[in-house]
């Protein structure tokens, strides 16, 4: 086995090995190498920290590396880890992550940080070997019928353009695939909706044209009063898409889930995030 940086290494070859090493996870993983490199870029990918590990001439495992900065400083960021279904248990992982380890230490970067789903043993097991430890709960919701609104609510929700995304300061910080950094990032960029009373913004929701939700605040005096529900139905009504996904909300934010099971949203993931030291 011989590991090397994935700085000088063909794209394709990458897309190819990652789509083997996901073959059977335990969601579909199929995205053609432009939404691969998509969620990438997203997040924050850095070739030159990330490893990838080789095998008589074929690259079986990845180690996907970014850095995410917090306000303490950098932190190594695992966007996704993979090795091929017949190279596995064979160490790859922990050699992999050793020698990602090297890389960020080089640069100052100490701590590290990812997410594993709640489900998926083999992958929860070999981070909590390798000193990941859990430290929140995210969870994923859907909202896959269309949602009932009042039709003069008293504001208007409409398209606005993205330079007027209010950042109002959230529940908790967001998990990394949901931070400002990685959000600025999506290509396509994210559309934004206002809710708006004589001009006042009342709210607002950051979406993309899939349906998925980004971002989505009220501003406190202005909540329990349906604003959200309206937010997101005019996502449904911007979008057409066939559900709404709202990802990596924190456990503790009790509000967020209380709006989203109002409106009869079903939590289908549950993700930990994990954090080393
Ligand atoms: C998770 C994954 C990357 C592990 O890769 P790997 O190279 O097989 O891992 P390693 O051989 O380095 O395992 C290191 C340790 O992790 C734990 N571990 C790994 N796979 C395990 C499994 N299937 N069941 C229980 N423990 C497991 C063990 O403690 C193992 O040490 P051991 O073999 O001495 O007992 C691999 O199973 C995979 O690619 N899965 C599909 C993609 C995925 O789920 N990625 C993670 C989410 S991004």
């Amino acid at each position: 086995m011989r590991l090397h940086s994935l700085s000088l290494i063909d794209f394709p070859l990458i897309h190819r090995a990652f789509a083997l090493a996901f073959s059977d996870y335990l969601l579909p993983m199929r995205m053609d190498e432009e939404q691969l490199a998509a969620m990438l870029h997203r997040r924050g990918w850095r070739p030159e920290l990330s490893v990838g590990a080789w095998r008589d001439g074929a690259l079986v495992g990845l180690w996907l590396a970014g850095v995410h900065c917090d306000e303490v400083g950098p932190i190594g960021y695992c966007i996704a880890t993979g090795v091929t279904p017949d190279a596995r248990r064979q160490g790859l992982l922990q050699a992999m992550a050793a020698a990602t380890e090297q890389r960020l230490a080089s640069r100052g970067i100490q701590r590290q940080r990812l997410e594993v789903i709640a489900d998926n043993a083999a992958a929860m097991a070999a981070y909590l070997r390798l000193g990941f430890r859990p430290h929140r709960r995210l969870d994923c919701y859907r909202i896959e019928h269309a949602l009932a609104v009042d039709a003069a609510p008293g504001w208007r929700c409409e398209a606005a353009d993205l330079s007027q995304w209010p950042r109002w300061p959230l529940h908790s910080e967001p998990a990394v695939p949901n931070s400002r950094d990685s959000l600025e990032r999506a290509r396509p960029p994210l559309q934004l909706l206002t809710a708006t009373r004589n001009g006042e913004v009342l709210g607002y929701a950051l979406h993309s044209a899939a349906g998925d939700v980004a971002e989505l605040a009220v501003a406190t005096p202005h909540r329990r009063r349906g604003v959200a529900r309206s937010l997101l139905a005019a996502v449904q009504r911007q979008t057409s898409a066939p559900a709404l996904a709202v990802s990596n909300l924190d456990a503790d934010d009790l509000a967020g889930a209380a709006l989203l099971r109002s409106c009869g949203a079903g939590l289908w993931l549950s993700q930990w995030e994990m954090r080393r030291p």
